[in-house]
């Protein structure tokens, strides 16, 4: 990991200003822009990934009885690329995308890329897109590194063929809402995950699955989804797409990752900042109850980054929070992108 991260420093500077796709770089949300090249590699189960190489960007070619169209075997990743105030393009945290994949095969079954080899496709897959790395302050390069079963399996076994990819697009708010606080609503009929399942690693059959309650929601002019175990319906997990804090005083408490909860980069990022910061953070069983008291409820991911949450409904009763300028999660969102941006110093070596 250190080898990688040294690598990557050492082949900057990578752009210059100039060199911008012809885009409206002001209205960014979060949808897919199709950019030049993408990185892919393949291996079978037996044997370690091929030298992978960047090409065209365009569509894959899957046998129809694909372990990935047939039973799911499947796992993504999300990281971003930014362009600095001096032009130099940061990477946040490759490395840790790299382990989570390769912890999230292993509960798949699927083989996956070495750290190193990892971390080389998205750095390769950035710097073939740097044009669409957007200008400093406009978003960033969201990088979707995809590992799927390829080969055909018609019973019920992991895959033969594995492919990994790497694509690229350039985005900005995650949320329709952009900076503006997020209005959760908590639903009590669906779960994202139980214990013994794969809501932990990041497999593409966590995903589609909350796809209705959230468009249920959404209908119904909230933002997103706030999940509850399935156990209990008594403590908080996550959203659909990002990990969830609550501020009380001066303690920041998240649910702590069991097997239900996915182990947010983010999440760990913003951790150890507000621990630096010198809040108490507590990773624990959060109670729905304790949404009642706390002051402060905000969101972290790769995509959403921190994104205050400005209410939560739960059995018709809409709890409020602060939210703005003065709040916790703003001061942890700025410090946060202040490093990614390579504004704030990184003394955690975070960026490459
Ligand atoms: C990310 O935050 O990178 C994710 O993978 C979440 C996804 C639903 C956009």
């Amino acid at each position: 990991t250190a080898q990688a991260a040294s690598a990557l420093r050492e082949s900057e500077p990578m752009v210059r200003y100039e060199e911008y796709a012809d885009i409206d770089w002001n209205n960014l949300g979060f949808g897919l822009t199709r950019t030049d090249y993408m990185y892919k590699a393949k291996c079978t189960l037996d044997n370690n990934f091929e030298q992978g190489q960047v090409t065209d960007y365009g569509n894959v070619e899957l046998s129809p009885a694909a372990g990935v169209l047939n039973y799911g075997q499947g796992i993504f990743e999300g990281t971003k690329a930014f362009r600095g105030e001096d032009g130099r393009i940061f990477l946040f945290r490759p490395d840790q995308n790299a382990i989570r994949m390769q912890i999230g095969a292993e509960r798949m079954c699927m083989q996956s890329p070495s750290i190193q080899q990892f971390v080389d496709a998205v750095k390769q897959t950035t710097i073939a897109n740097k044009r669409w790395i957007p200008p400093p302050g406009k978003g960033s390069l969201y990088l979707r590194p995809l590992l799927i079963g390829t080969g055909p399996t018609l019973g019920l076994s992991p895959a033969p063929e594995y492919t990994f990819l790497v694509y690229a697009s350039p985005v900005g708010n995650y949320f329709k809402e952009g900076t503006a606080p997020l209005n959760l609503y908590v639903n009590n009929e669906f779960h994202r995950a139980t214990r013994g399942g794969a809501g932990g690693v990041k497999s593409i059959t966590n995903y589609a699955p909350v796809i209705k309650a959230m468009l249920k929601a959404k209908e119904q002019g909230y933002s997103d989804v706030l999940y509850l175990d399935s156990v209990h319906k008594k403590y908080i997990e996550e959203v659909s797409s990002c990990n969830i804090f609550l501020v009380k005083g001066n303690v920041i408490s998240t649910p702590a990752t069991v097997g239900t909860i996915l182990e947010g980069i983010t999440r760990k990022s913003i951790i150890d900042i507000a621990r630096d910061l010198g809040y108490k953070v507590e990773e624990r069983l959060v109670a729905i109850d304790e949404l009642m008291e706390a002051d402060e409820v905000f969101t972290t991911g790769t995509a959403v980054s921190v994104a205050s949450v400005g209410s939560v409904t739960y059995n018709d009763q809409r709890l409020e929070y602060k939210t703005g300028d003065e709040s916790v999660s703003q001061k942890l969102y700025k410090t946060l992108v202040g490093i990614q941006l390579g504004k704030i110093e990184d003394k955690y070596n975070w960026v490459v």
